[in-house]
């Protein structure tokens, strides 16, 4: 039997990984944006910045651009590309910009 102390370190080190990976995986997809949205979401055209916004309306708007309720050339076809745990992960990305 091992110890209980050695069984949450193991498990610890098993969880860090984890973590590290959906920053990387965020930043990942977010880079596609860039083009676009500015570098980390911020804008310097005429392209509305994503840094900073809400997570909860950044994620309708993706919903919406999926749907087709929002119409939009461009978003239309993006948002369509992701699933709903890649626009969780860049809703996260993007609130945490500031
Ligand atoms: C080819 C350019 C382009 C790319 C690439 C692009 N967008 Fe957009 N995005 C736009 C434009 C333009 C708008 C403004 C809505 C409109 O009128 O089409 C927009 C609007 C949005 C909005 C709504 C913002 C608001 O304030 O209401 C969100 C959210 C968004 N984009 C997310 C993304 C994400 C996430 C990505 C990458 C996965 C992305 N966009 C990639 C052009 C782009």
């Amino acid at each position: 039997m091992l110890p209980y102390r050695m069984i949450a370190a193991g498990l610890l080190l098993l969880a860090m990984p984890g973590l590290q990976a959906e920053g990387r995986d965020a930043a990942l997809l977010a880079a596609s944006c860039a083009a676009c949205h500015g570098t980390q979401g911020h804008s310097v055209g005429g392209t509305p910045s994503l840094a900073g916004l809400d997570q909860l309306y950044f994620i309708e708007q993706m919903q919406q651009f999926k749907s087709g309720e929002r119409p939009s050339s461009v978003m239309m076809k993006y948002a369509r590309g992701y699933t709903e745990a890649e626009i969780r992960l860049l809703a996260k990305y993007f609130a945490a910009q500031k």
